[in-house]
């Protein structure tokens, strides 16, 4: 008999938005039902992964000292992502396993198109596979902010206030990529309780 294959869930949103704790909340509950669950994140824990994160904390810089270039960083982005889809993700929604991701490809069309041409973003990453559901935590810069100053000792590059608005704006175009009625847009300002209640619904559909 051949193997039914995993799901892949991706969650999205602006930082500070809780993507890593509905994450982690949506493979607990699915492994509660029974599911296989692969609880992953992008950038990735690959090889390419923890180069961008490198550069993102501001630990390594371009050779002469300048900051990182950002159309060098978002050909790393989606290098990590392919790398990722070929190493971790693919074999096993191929084994029958459903992987949750911690962001996906449209925070590369939200982020990256801040600094980049929109259309070079989507070409980059034209062969990421869509996945069965995107969860977008939608959140004003300002909510988040707030979030962040009250539980971070050390910022990421992209942190900032006036970045962060522009992203959440993005962010509104860039989920319109996800495939119809593949995408399900939650207020993310709301308790993370209520949050998770929305995502759990439609993951039993899912499911
Ligand atoms: P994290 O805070 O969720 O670990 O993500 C790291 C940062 O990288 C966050 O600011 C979002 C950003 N990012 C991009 O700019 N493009 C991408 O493709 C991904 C996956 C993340």
């Amino acid at each position: 008999m051949r193997t039914r294959r995993g799901r892949f869930i991706v969650l999205e949103g602006i930082d500070g938005s809780g993507t890593t704790t509905q994450a982690a909340l949506a493979a607990e509950h699915l492994r509660a039902r029974g599911v296989q669950v692969h609880l992953t994140r992008e950038p990735s824990d690959g090889p390419v992964g923890m180069l961008v994160r490198a550069v993102l904390s501001g630990r390594l810089r371009s050779a002469g000292g300048p900051p990182f270039d950002r159309r060098s960083l978002a050909l790393l982005f989606a290098a990590d992502r392919l790398d990722h889809i070929t190493s971790e993700v693919g074999p096993r929604l191929a084994a029958g396993v459903t992987v949750v991701s911690d962001r996906y490809v449209y925070s590369s069309l939200a982020y990256q198109s801040q600094d980049c041409p929109p259309s070079w973003v989507k070409e980059l990453n034209r062969l990421a596979p869509a996945p069965d559901l995107c969860v977008f935590l939608r959140l004003p810069a300002r909510a988040a902010e707030k979030r962040l100053r009250s539980s971070r000792q050390s910022r990421d590059i992209f942190e900032e206030i006036v970045f962060q608005r522009r992203v959440a704006a993005s962010y509104a175009r860039a989920v319109r990529a996800v495939p119809r009625g593949r995408l399900l847009v939650v207020d993310g300002a709301l308790p993370k309780e209520r949050v998770f209640g929305a995502i759990r619904t439609r993951l039993d559909a899912l499911m």
